[in-house]
C-alpha cells in the first residue's frame, strides 16, 4: 500500500481528511495525529520543525509518496524547511504539501471589502505566513490576524460544543472585528477551528463569510494530482484509511469517531 499521508498535531487534520476523502474516496490514506505533543501552536519554530519532521519520516517509512501537512502551524513553521532542506537529499521523489497556500489562493475571490481576518494559532499568526501569502496574490487586501490560544484546547478536550466554549469564541470574534470593522471574510486558519463552526457562526455577523479550509484543500489536492501524474500514479487505490496517534488509541478513537461520525480503528506510534 502506498497511501496519501495526512498529518496534524491532533484531531484538527481530521477536518481536512474528511473533505479530501469525500472528494477522492478512491485513494488509500493514513492519518497521523501527534496528540501526545499537541498543541503545536504555542511552540517555537525549532520544536515544531523537529516534531513535524519526525512525523513526516514516520509517514514516509509507511510508504506514503505524498504527505499533506493538514496543520497550519506545521505548514507555517516547518513546510518550507522540509521542502527545501530535507526532501532533496532524503526523498527527492516524494512530496510534502501544506494548507496555507491553497487557502490564500481562494480568499481573494470572496472578499468584497478587501479586508480579511485570520484566526489561527499563535505560531501561525506570529509567522505572518497568511499575510505574506495573501498579499503576494492579492496585494490590495488588508489582513488582520488574531491568535485564539483557547480554541485548540477546547477541541482537544472535546469541549467544542459545550457551553464552556461560548465565552472564548465570542470574545475572539468580537476582538477581531474591533481590530478591523471592515472585515467581511474570516479564514479559520487552524484545522481544529471548523469543529467550533456552530459557535463561530452564532457569534459572527451574518454578512461575514467564514472560510473553513477542508473543501479548498481537497480541491487544490485534486488539481495538484491532475498536474502531477508521476505522483498520482504511485498512490494506491484501495479506498482505505488507517489512523495513528502518539497518544492513547482508545481516546483518539472515541474522540475521532465523534468528529467523523463513524467508528474507527486506531494504532499508536
Ligand atoms: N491544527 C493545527 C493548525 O492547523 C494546530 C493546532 C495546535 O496544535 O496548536 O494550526
Amino acid at each position: 500500500m502506498t497511501p496519501i499521508g495526512i498529518f496534524d498535531s491532533g484531531y484538527g487534520g481530521l477536518t481536512i481528511l474528511d473533505s479530501i476523502r469525500k472528494l477522492m474516496p478512491q485513494y488509500d490514506y493514513i492519518y497521523f495525529g501527534d496528540n501526545a505533543r499537541a498543541p503545536y501552536g504555542t511552540r517555537s519554530f525549532d520544536v515544531v520543525y523537529e516534531f513535524t519532521l519526525e512525523a513526516v519520516q514516520k509517514l514516509f517509512e509507511m510508504d506514503c509518496p505524498l504527505i499533506i501537512l493538514g496543520c497550519n502551524t506545521a505548514s507555517a513553521k516547518a513546510l518550507r524547511n522540509i521542502q527545501q532542506n530535507y526532501l532533496p537529499g532524503a526523498y527527492p521523489d516524494r512530496r510534502v504539501l501544506g494548507v496555507i497556500r491553497p487557502t490564500a489562493e481562494i480568499v481573494g475571490n470572496y472578499t468584497r471589502s478587501h479586508h480579511i481576518g485570520v484566526l489561527a494559532t499563535e505560531g501561525t499568526i506570529k509567522s505572518n505566513s497568511y499575510t505574506l501569502e495573501i498579499q503576494k496574490l492579492f496585494p490590495e487586501c488588508t489582513i488582520t490576524g488574531l491568535a485564539c490560544p483557547m480554541w485548540v484546547p477546547l477541541v482537544e478536550n472535546c469541549e467544542f460544543d459545550k457551553p464552556s466554549a461560548d465565552y472564548f469564541v465570542k470574545e475572539r470574534i468580537d476582538t477581531l472585528l474591533s481590530m478591523d470593522p471592515l472585515i467581511d471574510t474570516i479564514i479559520l486558519g487552524c484545522t481544529h477551528y471548523p469543529l467550533l463552526i456552530n459557535k463561530i457562526k452564532q457569534y459572527c455577523p451574518e454578512n461575514i463569510m467564514i472560510i473553513s479550509q477542508g473543501q479548498y484543500i481537497a480541491d487544490s489536492l485534486k488539481d495538484y494530482l491532475k498536474r502531477h501524474p508521476e505522483i498520482d500514479s504511485r498512490i494506491s487505490r484501495g479506498g482505505s484509511c488507517k489512523y495513528y496517534t502518539s497518544e492513547s488509541p482508545e481516546r483518539f478513537g472515541e474522540s475521532a469517531s465523534i468528529f467523523l461520525n463513524q467508528k474507527i480503528e486506531v494504532e499508536r506510534i
